[in-house]
């Protein structure tokens, strides 16, 4: 059943067949990566008892449906539930079942009912150099973005084309790409870049916004602090090779294999802001480093035209000290060690049957 408008979040939830047992774990989960402290999840299991949800509209532009599908792939599923359901209700070129005539209608029935109360996400980045590209329904983007922001109580520009320009911006940028915020000027647009932007980062947004009623604390590019307040380097399980200077050259070498650093292979994690190393993705497995590949910076402004992936760097590589050398070699090959074990059990893995996968499984369980 379909929740009605005036529904509390609690009562969409129990339409839905979600237990209180499921409603108060989905509240602590949602109050630990709000970054709230443990006092604060009485706070949270209040405003989902007792505040509507909150009426979300997504537009797409030039983009690739990337973060549509990975807001797709959260970990929270009740929490994305939620979102997912509501947006779905409401409008989302993706997801919902309408289209053409239907869907126009569904838009504008949406940005009128709902009124200065829905959240605006905005997914690609606004063509400029000519009202022809990009047309939705005979209407210019920046038209259909500028209607739809009118009406917002909050505006969310997802993934790197929506908040710095993204692909469709890079050299020579013949569609003349603008993010969302260098078109709203007069706007605050919420940043949450990323290519595509991780699935709790965009979910708990929206429950941000729901249980505090305001935009959180943002930094110099209007990322919330909460996600974006620290580099991937800070939190990188390789960090111990590079601050004992230990770096895989290539990717099949022997410093690779061991695990060591990848900043001599492009890695960007010294510059780039983003929750990855700590929220990881696809249900918390990993995250690109983790796997083997340097961080490419995709949640930085102008990262495809950044000199290369595998080779522009924007960081100053810092000479290993005697202490560096000593303790964080020993800390790097505890660390990198680990890593090395996991790289071996999953090629180990790879190459098994599925019979003789499962079994192992089994075995480790
Ligand atoms: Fe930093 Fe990248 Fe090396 Fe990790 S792999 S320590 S993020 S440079
Ligand atoms: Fe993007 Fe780097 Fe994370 S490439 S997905 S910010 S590890």
């Amino acid at each position: 059943m379909f929740p009605d408008k005036n529904d509390t979040i609690i009562q969409v939830l129990e339409k839905r067949g979600v237990t209180r047992r499921d409603f108060l774990k989905m509240s602590v989960m949602l109050a630990g990566t709000l970054g709230l402290n443990y006092s604060s999840i009485g706070k949270v299991v209040q405003a989902l008892e007792t505040k509507s949800r909150v009426p979300v509209i997504w537009l797409e532009f030039q983009d690739c449906a990337g973060c549509t599908e990975s807001i797709t792939r959260s970990q929270n599923p009740t929490l994305t539930q939620l979102v997912l359901n509501d947006i779905a209700l409401d409008y989302h070129e993706t997801l919902m079942v309408a289209a053409g005539f239907q869907a126009e209608s569904a838009k504008d029935s949406a940005l009128e009912k709902y009124k200065g109360e829905y959240v605006l996400v905005v997914e690609g980045s606004i063509p400029l150099a000519n009202p022809g590209y990009c047309t939705v329904a005979g209407k210019a983007p920046e038209d259909v973005l500028r209607n739809a922001a009118d009406g917002a109580a909050a505006i969310i520009a997802v993934g790197n084309c929506a908040t710095f320009g993204g692909l469709p911006k890079a050299k020579p940028n013949p569609t003349d790409a603008f993010a969302v915020m260098d078109v709203l000027t007069d706007k605050t647009v919420i940043n949450l870049p990323g290519c595509p932007a991780i699935p709790e980062v965009m979910t708990n947004t929206i429950a941000y916004l729901l249980v505090e009623g305001k935009a959180p604390e943002l930094d110099a590019l209007n990322r919330p602090m909460m996600f974006y307040a620290q580099t991937l380097h800070d939190r990188c399980l390789r960090r111990g090779f590079y601050d004992a200077g230990l770096y895989a050259k290539s990717f099949n070498d022997e410093g690779y294999r061991k695990g060591y650093c990848l900043y001599k292979l492009g890695c960007k994690g010294p510059t780039t802001y983003n929750s990855c190393a700590s929220l990881k993705w696809n249900q918390g497995t990993s995250w690109p480093v983790q796997s083997g590949h340097p961080c490419l910076g995709c949640s930085q402004p102008n990262f495809w035209d950044g000199g290369g992936f595998y080779e522009g760097q924007g960081a100053i590589l810092q000479k290993p000290g005697l202490a560096a050398l000593g303790g964080a070699a020993l800390a790097g090959l505890v660390i990198g060690g680990g890593v090395s074990v996991a790289n071996s059990r999953e090629k180990e893995r790879a190459k098994q049957t599925p019979e003789q996968s499962t079994s192992h499984e089994e075995k480790e369980e």
